[in-house]
Order: structure tokens, then sequence, then C-alpha cells
């Protein structure tokens, strides 16, 4: 199987598990627990355990967090290859409501800093790739550098437009292959750049069609993957493209399972889509998202974020078929 690159973020989560998520000027009590997590390493760590050897490019400070993201990412068997930054590692604060809402507060740290230069300095591993997958945790220079090297290379390359806060430019987008937003993302985009004013809760009822003709204006040479939680996700694949598997647009359910904690979610999402683009790049991009989706499933019965990636194996178990 060709090798998958993860270019993205690292960071210790402190997670505080609450029954409401807590109203200004409150001091509430919580259950604390710490973790793994920051995008970039989930979906590396979602990526490895779906089965594709896995590199994972980021910054780390010199600090115990550091250490953890080592640590770690030898005991999934990950390539890690970490910029050394003088600014502590990623941090993140999160609070998990009884509904399993979540609202976080990061701490770029390391991740603020991630270099164009760094993210580059191996064009030989962008060529052996199968596909490249980034998020927007990191510096959008770096990120944008290490697409446009994929690119290039004539690697695959997934971008995870997340959190929806992050700058982008339409130039940013279309260095996509695959560009796999949630509801929020999907809306912040189209009014950013296509001027198109939708409700993030809007977007599940949308009509097919209205959705696949807003995913076109949005990425025209590529596909879009709108995840939308329990729903399921939204396909929009460009006229052009050998993917398409003759459908220009469908709609793929989610798997029904009890979630106990949806952080990480859309990251195992992104990992899992990635890895069976890599081992299987000639199937119907349908089964990517079908096996993407039961890789997220079984991730929110787990708590945690990196923590909670299943292996392959176990969802094969699950979902047999
Ligand atoms: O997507 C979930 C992740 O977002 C958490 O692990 C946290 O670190 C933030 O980056
Ligand atoms: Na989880």
């Amino acid at each position: 199987m060709n090798p998958v690159i993860v270019v993205g973020s690292f960071n210790v989560d402190h997670v505080w598990r609450c029954n409401e998520l807590p109203a200004t000027g409150a001091t509430i009590a919580g259950q604390y627990m710490t973790g793994p997590g920051g995008k970039g390493f989930n979906q590396a760590v979602a990526c490895a355990r779906a089965g594709a050897p896995t590199t994972f490019i980021c910054a780390l400070g010199d600090d115990p967090g550091g250490a953890l993201a080592r640590e770690l990412a030898e005991s999934d068997g990950i390539d890690l290859r970490a910029e050394a930054s003088s600014e502590p590692t990623g941090t993140a604060g999160i609070y998990v409501d009884a509904r399993g809402r979540n609202s976080i507060v990061i701490g770029a740290g390391a991740n603020g800093v991630l270099s164009a230069g760094h993210v580059t300095a191996d064009r030989a591993l962008a060529g052996e790739a199968g596909v490249l997958l980034a998020q927007l945790e990191s510096p959008v220079e770096a990120i944008e550098a290490a697409l446009q090297m994929a690119r290039e290379a004539g690697t695959t390359t997934l971008l995870n437009p997340a959190p929806a806060n992050a700058p982008t430019s339409m130039g940013l987008l279309r260095l996509a292959d695959v560009l796999t937003p949630n509801e929020t993302e999907f809306a912040a985009q189209l009014s950013r750049h296509v001027g198109e004013r939708i409700e993030p809760d809007a977007v599940a009822a949308l009509d097919g069609a209205r959705l696949h003709a807003l995913c076109r204006k949005l990425l025209p040479h590529g596909t879009v993957v709108v995840t939308m939680g329990s729903v399921g996700v939204f396909v929009s694949h460009a006229e052009e493209e050998p993917r398409g598997d003759g459908q220009p647009y469908y709609r793929i359910g989610a798997e029904s399972v009890t979630a106990s904690d949806t952080t990480g979610a859309g990251d195992a999402f992104n990992g899992a889509l990635a890895a069976s683009l890599a081992r299987a790049p000639g199937q119907p991009f349908a089964t990517h998202v079908r096996y993407a989706n039961r890789f997220a499933a079984l991730s929110t019965e787990r708590a945690g974020a990196a923590a909670s990636m299943p292996r392959h194996d176990e969802v094969l178990a699950r979902f047999p078929g």
C-alpha cells in the first residue's frame, strides 16, 4: 500500500465532562481527563490504525507534551517528522456536555510555527505517497506548501478545512482533490468564497441538486464530502472525475451506534478515508466513504480523541460485508 502523509497539529487535550457547558461567569464541576489530540495527530492515528503506513509532519515543543507525541507515534508505528520548536507543545481545553456536545479552546503553541520549509523538506516522500492529508490548525502557508508539493508529485490531496474560522483562500481550497468540510465549515467557506449565506443547521436538509451546485462552486474540479454527524455524508463529484462512479452526487447514511464522545469523530473519518484511498485507489469512492463512516462511528463509542480510534480489524469485525 502507498503511504499516507498527514500534515498538521498535535495537542495535549485537557477534557472536562460536565452536565452543561459553563455559562459566562459560572463555576461548575466536571470530570477531568487528559490525552493526545490535535486534528493532525488524531487523523494520523486513525490512518495508521486503519492500516496505512503513515508519516506525520508537525511541530512540537521541548516538553512533556512533545515527548508524549513521540512516544505515542512510535507505539502506533507512525513515522513522526517533528519540527523542533521553542514554543510549548499545542494544547486544547475541551468541555464535553452530557449530550456529547463540546466547546474547544486551542493554545496553538508549536503548531502555530510549523514552517513551509519543514513540511516540504522531503519531496521524495511526497512522490512515494498515495495520499497527503491536511487540516487548518497549522499556519496556512505551511498547509498550502504541503498541498502544492503533493500536487506537483501527482499525489492525491485531501483537505479537511477545520476549524471553520481558519483563514482560507479559493487558491488553497483548489489544491484539494478531495475537500471534507463538516456543515459548519461548509457554511463558512460558502459565505467566504461563494457569497452564499446558509445556516450550518440547514445544510443537511438542502435538496441534493442544490447541495451539489454549491459544492461545484466551491471546488469545481474536485470531490466535496460534507460530513453531517449522525446524518451521514453528502458526496459531490466533478463532472470530469473518474471517481464519480457514474453518479455526480449522493448521500451515504451514518452507521448507528450509541455515541458517548464525538470528539475526534471528524478526524477518524478523514484519517480512515485517506487510508482507504491509499489502500485501493481504484475502488468506487463510495466504498471509501462507507469504510470511513464505520471507522468514525466506532470512534464515538470511546472516550478521548486520538485514543478513541479503532483498528482496521475491529471495523471489519463490527461491520462485516
Ligand atoms: O478534532 C478534535 C481535536 O480538535 C481535539 O483533539 C483538539 O485537540 C482540537 O484540535
Ligand atoms: Na471519541
